[in-house]
């Protein structure tokens, strides 16, 4: 299979598209044909390596030293169930799923395994294996830390999201949007019609004011590009308000309910795939120069054009589809 191969840490160009061996399932794992996937901001950090300080040596101690271990970056895979092992049972050959590898990577080549019980759904029917695979990354990492922040608990809260622009910050405008919350969104000219679109209620240009010059209390402030501190905002929170954000040392977690929940927030259109871009499988290595801007508005995909997907029953002989 194609597979796009991290020969180094570096500039995108590290990234070379190259034939492996397809893996096969382990007794508890399904088989993907991916169909698309992602270039997120997570991506475009483990490749360049792009942490600061002795955050660098724990990368590359955790990652690999020279080059990542697990050389097939990409953790976002859409696509179909080609096969699935014996011990198998949520899924069957010929499913549409959607998910995340975490950690173990691998999402970007024509085929990746994922035990069954992970980060890994049936994709909603309504979307499409591009939109499938945006509404993923953001939304999970929205999630995890709105709910963290208690976004569930409590109706109407104000709150002010700073980057609502990016793959976080759009989802996470439109998770707080399904939560009744009044949403503040904190943006560059270029992001104001798509925050408006999504739900914002107001909207304060970053470019324009800084967020040290704001007034007006609110119960959460969520920081979901990782530039600001408390510090600099905590004139803004109210008495028992709170403050998160991506840029600290904790990792949102994954998980399937997240996953369920996102299928459900886009089934009934409070999320969208917001895609600002599709590149093809050969062109990887620009859509991770345009990850690098971090300009991106929303979600960047890559469409996997794999050959068509043998679906392998367990107990039926290979159909083509
Ligand atoms: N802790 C975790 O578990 C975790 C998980 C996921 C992501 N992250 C981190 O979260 C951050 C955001 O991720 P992402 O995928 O959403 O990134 P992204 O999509 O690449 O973010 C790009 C967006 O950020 C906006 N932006 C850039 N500079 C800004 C600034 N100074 N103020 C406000 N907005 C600004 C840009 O808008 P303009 O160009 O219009 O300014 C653009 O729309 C990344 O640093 C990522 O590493 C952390």
């Amino acid at each position: 299979m194609k597979a796009v191969i991290c020969t180094k840490y570096g500039a995108p160009e590290v990234l070379v598209i190259k034939n492996v061996e397809k893996p096969q399932p382990k007794d508890n794992e399904i088989l993907i044909a991916v169909k698309a996937t992602t270039v997120n901001s997570g991506d475009v950090r483990i490749r360049g390596l792009i942490v600061e300080g002795f955050l660098r040596i724990i990368m590359r101690l955790v990652l690999g030293i020279t080059k990542p271990r697990k050389p097939i970056l990409g953790t976002i895979v859409a696509g179909i169930v080609e096969k699935v092992g014996k011990n198998v049972t949520s899924f069957s050959p010929g499913d549409e799923v959607c998910g995340s590898t975490g950690f173990s990577f691998g999402a970007y080549a024509e085929y990746a395994v994922i035990h069954e019980q992970s980060t890994i759904i049936h994709k909603p029917t309504t979307a499409n294996f591009e939109e499938s695979a945006a509404i993923l990354f953001g939304g999970m990492t929205a999630h995890y830390f709105l709910h963290k922040a208690g976004i569930s608990t409590k109706k109407n809260q104000k709150i002010l999201i700073y980057g609502a622009t990016g793959s976080v910050g759009i989802a996470a405008v439109e998770i707080a949007k399904y939560y009744d919350a009044h949403i503040t969104a904190m943006c560059s000219e270029k992001g104001v019609d798509l925050v408006t679109q999504r739900g914002a209620d107001a909207i304060v240009l970053y470019t324009q004011k800084d967020i040290q010059d704001l007034q007006g209390q609110y119960d959460c402030i969520f920081d979901a590009v990782g530039k600001i501190t408390k510090k600099q905002c905590k004139h803004l929170l109210k008495q028992k308000g709170v403050f998160y954000s991506v840029g600290g040392l904790e990792v949102a977690k994954e998980t399937k309910e997240q996953l369920l929940f996102l299928k459900k927030l886009y089934d009934m259109s409070y999320i969208r795939a917001n895609i600002d871009k599709i590149f093809t499988f050969d062109d990887i290595v620009q859509a991770h120069h345009y990850v690098d801007t971090g300009r991106k508005k929303g979600n960047v995909v890559v469409k996997v054009s794999n050959e068509e997907v043998n679906i392998i029953s367990k107990n039926v002989a290979e159909v083509k589809i």
